[in-house]
């Protein structure tokens, strides 16, 4: 049976239970996968197409020249192609168009938790890529890779492109490619984007750029607290703040309070205290050295099958074979 204060407090949302813990504890911490509401998706877009933001032109230029080599590697002419957290898919179809043009038998599955962005990518393959077998699977990823388990009996590969799993945890990356070891059979294959750690000023103005898109970007998650919780975050009191470690290699952004404030969350019911120049924690987005990445592999259950990289060696998709 509820209890009374069950009864008498409505639920939360799992974004208003998140916002209560993050900013609830020191250091405040609020998760970037609250970064992209529709505005966020919009200024995300916009990095991407910045000078400074090097990451999506260089796994753009690694599908350009590398596509065959990929396909080679791969090594198969019939499997599913499967994408998680498919995005637009600008830079998937560069591979799709290959494929296509090879003669290569296999399904692509997009997976992603958002309906409309699947429906979008779909209704984009079906003009740019007519012959294209597609079907969107809506949906977390493991629930569905779950689902795919043993259905066709034909060979896998994944995608997971993008350094996005730059934005965990080391160990939160080791927990995840486990996760998805787990749910592919041996010799199915995981092609992953990894931002590699290079001159320490290219990664630093690559998320600190001038125009200042990326403190837009980390300051829209505060409207978004604003618009869908009722909070009274006032945007211009609060800085985008970068780091690098050229150590562990982690990029880090912070929204600093220029004040000692207090901000009000009505769907909370509460106040939260900031204290002059106190830090939110915002973005992780972890940069690897190549042995980092290969014992993560092993570590997950992968045999590394071949790096690809860019000319300048900034970027890698990285081929690993289930074991
Ligand atoms: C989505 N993700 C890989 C981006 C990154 O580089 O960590 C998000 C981003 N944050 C600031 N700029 C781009």
């Amino acid at each position: 049976m509820a209890s009374i204060q069950q009864i008498q407090s409505p639920t939360l949302t799992a974004f208003a239970e998140d916002i209560l813990q993050g900013l609830s504890g020191t250091p405040k911490k609020l998760s970037s996968k609250y970064f992209y509401d529709e505005q966020g998706d919009k200024l995300f877009q916009q990095i991407m197409r910045m000078p400074e933001y090097y990451l999506t032109d260089c796994e753009l230029e690694i599908f350009e020249s590398r596509k065959e080599g990929i396909l080679q590697a791969i090594g198969q002419d019939h499997f599913q192609l499967l994408e998680l957290g498919a995005g637009d898919g600008m830079k998937t179809k560069v591979l799709l168009r290959h494929f296509l043009e090879r003669g290569v038998d296999f399904q692509y599955q997009p997976i992603d938790i958002s309906s409309n962005v699947l429906m979008e990518l779909e209704e984009s393959l079906r003009t740019e890529l007519p012959a294209l077998k597609v079907k969107a699977l809506p949906g977390d990823y493991f629930k569905v890779l779950h689902e795919l388990r043993g259905h066709s009996g034909q060979p896998k590969v994944v995608l997971f492109l993008g350094a996005n799993i730059g934005n965990y945890t080391l160990e939160q990356a080791q927990r995840f490619l486990r996760a998805v070891a787990a749910e592919l059979n041996p010799g199915d294959l995981l092609l992953t984007g990894f931002d590699l750690k290079k001159d320490p000023g290219v990664i630093l103005n690559a998320y600190n750029d001038p125009a200042g898109i990326t403190a837009a970007f980390n300051l829209n998650l505060l409207r978004r607290i604003n618009r869908e919780l009722g909070a009274t975050f006032k945007l211009q009191d609060f800085k985008h703040w970068e780091t690098y470690n050229p150590i562990t290699g982690e990029t880090k952004s912070y929204l600093v309070s220029r004040k000692d404030q207090h901000v009000f969350i009505k769907a909370l019911s509460r106040s939260f205290h900031f204290e002059a120049w106190e830090a939110i924690d915002v973005e992780l987005s972890k940069k690897y050295s190549l042995s980092e990445l290969e014992s993560l592999a092993e570590q997950a259950g992968f045999a590394v099958q071949e790096h690809f990289f860019d000319q300048n060696k900034y970027f890698v998709d990285s081929l690993w074979r289930v074991e």
